[in-house]
């Protein structure tokens, strides 16, 4: 039994008179590729809000690597380990490719633009960036300015700029929304390939993917945690289909 990389203790959440995370106690193990599914409203960006830091629990707490994380900023949650993807307008579309993770790279290096670095530096610091592009298939693509990518290969730059910061924990809140739904397919695949050495939480609406890629779910009803479990118990969970796969609510 791995330890859990993540997990929050009764992560409470109440906007005024409207609850929107219930006492979530939720673990995730390094290696995995989990999903997390439920209907719109279910609190799912919120528990990932929560999660990062982005806004503050009522009351439970949230341990990153065995540490609690809970009064942490965002930024020092990225340090230790936890990395969300970035807004698509956080890359800099007319920088190449490769260019984009070597100042997310730079950044964590603590580098930043000055003191000008070594030829050999910037060398090794490119060759980090063509390896984790290698990762996400993207490597044939370095050397072209952003704004050229279809827009499927945009969302793994704003990955691959996540892999930077050398994530021990990936949160993906839906990476495949506004995909053409011939390219989402790839992204998951791309993604589960990430998990076999960190682990992967990822939003995504579409079940099909869901079910083929995930090796767990936990399913958020209500800010409620209704079910947690492999796609084959989840599938089969007659509570889950009936308040949620039941309905074609992520249709
Ligand atoms: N800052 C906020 N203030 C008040 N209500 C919010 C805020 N953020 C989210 N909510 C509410 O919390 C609920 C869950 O939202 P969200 O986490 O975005 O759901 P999901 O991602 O599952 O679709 C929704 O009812 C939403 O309106
Ligand atoms: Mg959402």
């Amino acid at each position: 039994m791995t330890a859990a990389i993540l997990e929050t203790h009764a992560l409470h959440k109440s906007f005024g008179a409207l609850t929107v995370a219930q006492n979530i106690n939720f673990s995730l193990e390094p290696g995995t590729f989990e999903a997390l599914i439920g209907p719109n409203g279910a609190g799912k960006s919120t528990f990932v809000n929560l999660l990062t830091g982005l806004i503050p629990p009522t009351s439970g707490s949230v341990i990153l690597d065995g540490q609690d994380v809970t009064a942490l900023s965002i930024e020092s949650r990225v340090k230790r380990g936890m990395v969300r993807t970035f807004q698509i307008n956080t890359l800099f579309n007319s920088l190449t490719v490769a260019e984009n993770v070597i100042l997310a790279l730079d950044e964590h290096h603590g580098q930043g633009w000055r003191p000008l670095p070594s030829p050999s530096r910037r060398r090794i610091i490119r060759e980090e960036a063509y390896e984790i592009l290698g990762r996400l298939g993207l490597d044939a693509w370095g050397n072209r300015e952003v704004k050229e990518l279809p827009y499927g290969r945009q969302r793994l730059v704003e990955i691959a700029i996540a892999l930077a910061l050398r994530p021990k924990v990936l949160l993906l809140d839906e990476p495949a929304a506004g995909i053409p739904s011939t390219e989402t397919g790839t992204i998951i695949e791309v993604l589960e390939s990430l998990a076999s050495d960190l682990a992967v939480l990822i939003i995504e609406h579409d079940m099909d993917l869901v079910f083929r890629f995930a090796q767990r779910i936990t399913v958020l009803v209500q800010g409620a945690v209704l079910a947690r479990g492999t796609p084959d118990e989840i599938a089969n969970n007659d509570t889950v289909k009936a308040v949620y796969l039941g309905e074609g609510i992520h249709a």
